[in-house]
């Protein structure tokens, strides 16, 4: 099952919105089908609405400048986004491209769960934030990649998904898809990984990112940073697994990535149900950006990156 893919000139998708009681699929029409679906996170993940940008050029293809500027603008964050659209304003077979750049995002997901094999041991018990698995991809995704190639390769692991708020991506698609694949895991509300960490229940912390700057800063769902500080202060390792399409070589460090602000309701309720009083001050960033001394290493399809080591530019 894919998360996106082209079908008789349609671009299907999984609702992501209906997960985890319904698996339902919506068909994409035109250019503005798919900036819609992005913005209300029906596909979400940055790989994922990497590809469905790639489509979304393709039904825009009378005015592409205009096509780009509206996906662009549709999510700031993740530079998968950008840099699909740049692939398909370079492209001469359109549809081709964008069938490629979706072809490609498996292969390369498979290969970031392999080389991911290499800090993973036996009984290890794992804790994941938001979903970067196959629903933020096409398919298999990233820190869950590795968590699939780990459970494939009977490593026995044990997954603790974080729940994520506001969106409970983690609740709602990481426990979804471990359920699925009937790999081991507790789900948990954030404010439960201190505790967890200080029981020594937790022996490795793999992320997804949506942009990682050249000093290897980087972004990812909110609440990513104050993980990657606990797991500092309690000696464990804190890995981001992503594509080498989530590297924004053009950005220094992690200060020029810019942060999407969401609808406050998205904080203020939970499901349709208000949780705060009328007129409640609201923040809702969507990601935060963890700094790349806190990062061990970064798993992708290159092997595992060191962004210690001089920035991440010599080692592409
Ligand atoms: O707001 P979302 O659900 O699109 O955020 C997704 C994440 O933060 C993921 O961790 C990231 O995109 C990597 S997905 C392989």
């Amino acid at each position: 099952m894919k998360t996106i893919e082209w079908k008789n000139n349609k671009v299907k998708i999984i609702d992501q919105t209906k997960l985890p009681h319904k698996l339902s699929f919506v068909y994409l029409r035109t250019l503005d089908q798919v900036v819609a679906a992005i913005k209300t996170m029906k596909i979400r993940g940055a790989p994922a609405i990497g590809v469905a940008a790639a489509f979304g050029m393709v039904f825009g293809e009378k005015n592409l400048k205009v096509a780009a500027r509206k996906l662009l603008a549709s999510r700031p964050t993740a530079v998968n986004l950008k840099w699909a659209v740049e692939r398909m304003l370079k492209a001469k077979d359109l549809l081709k491209e964008a069938k490629e750049i979706a072809a490609e995002d498996v292969v390369t997901n498979k290969k970031i769960g392999e080389n991911g094999l290499k800090v993973v041991r036996k009984g290890m018990r794992i804790l994941t934030v938001c979903n970067a698995g196959a629903l933020a991809t096409v398919a298999y995704g990233t820190a869950l990649g590795v968590i699939r190639s780990a459970h494939e390769a009977k490593r026995r692991i044990h997954v603790y998904a974080a729940e994520t708020r506001p969106r409970l991506q983690g609740a709602k698609l990481t426990a979804w898809e471990l359920k699925r694949e009937r790999i081991p895991f507790t789900l948990i509300t954030d404010n439960m990984v201190g505790y967890l960490m200080q029981k020594r229940e937790i022996d490795l912390v793999i992320t997804g990112a949506d942009r990682i700057a050249r000093n290897g800063d980087s972004a990812n769902k909110i609440g990513t940073y104050g993980v990657a500080v606990l797991a500092k202060e309690h000696g464990i390792p804190f890995y981001i697994a992503a594509p080498t399409s989530t590297i924004d070589l053009k950005i220094r460090s992690g200060r020029q990535v810019v942060i999407e602000e969401r609808d406050p309701k998205e904080v203020l309720e939970i499901g349709s149900e208000s949780i705060a009083p009328k007129g409640a001050g609201v923040l809702n960033p969507a990601f935060d950006v963890t700094p790349a001394r806190y990062i061990k290493g970064i798993i992708s399809e290159k092997g595992i990156l060191r962004p210690g080591r001089g920035g991440l530019s010599s080692q592409l």
